[in-house]
């Protein structure tokens, strides 16, 4: 037997004003493009902003009054990305969120369906995609790779 341990490493930002431009304007866009969510359910509002060399490509949660059928910020936008633009890398993705009670101010992470689906992509773009967590103020996190979400992953490669 061997033990073994996985780390990974992250950055913390205490707020917004911390970032470099470029990350700062697209966590700016992730937050406010919150609005544009279709959330009647759950009330959590999430956007989601990708920096590519086409611009910034947008998505939000979509739900359904059957549950199931809602499909995360996350996913909606890289579907989007895929669509309109097949193979576009993508360098960053900015995650944010709003709710009704409006005590946004930590970051969420990415569902574990949402973490499969950007590693897939990430995995199409040849190289690291950097993800972007945090609320509507407050911490900002962000990761080098959204391999780092998702140790263990299950990627196209076992299929071959
Ligand atoms: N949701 C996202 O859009 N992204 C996440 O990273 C977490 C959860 C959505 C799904 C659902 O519409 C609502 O947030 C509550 O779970």
């Amino acid at each position: 037997m061997s033990a073994k341990k996985i780390q990974i490493e992250y950055e913390v930002y205490s707020d917004i004003s911390e970032l470099p431009a470029n990350d700062a304007a697209l966590l700016n866009t992730a937050r406010e493009i919150t609005a544009q969510a279709y959330a009647p359910y759950s009330n959590f509002l999430v956007g989601a902003a990708a920096s590519t060399v086409k611009g910034i490509v947008t998505g939000t949660n979509q739900e359904n009054a059957s549950y199931p059928v809602g499909i995360c910020a996350e996913r909606v936008l890289l579907s989007a990305a895929s669509s309109i633009f097949p193979g576009l890398p993508i360098e960053t993705i900015a995650v944010s969120y709003n709710n009704t009670n409006g005590a946004s101010d930590t970051p969420v992470s990415p569902c574990g369906m949402c973490r499969q689906a950007l590693l897939e992509y990430e995995g199409r773009g040849g190289k690291p995609l950097r993800i972007i967590l945090s609320g509507q103020k407050g911490e900002v996190i962000v990761l080098k790779s959204v391999s780092d979400l998702l140790p263990f992953a299950f990627t196209q490669e076992k299929l071959k």
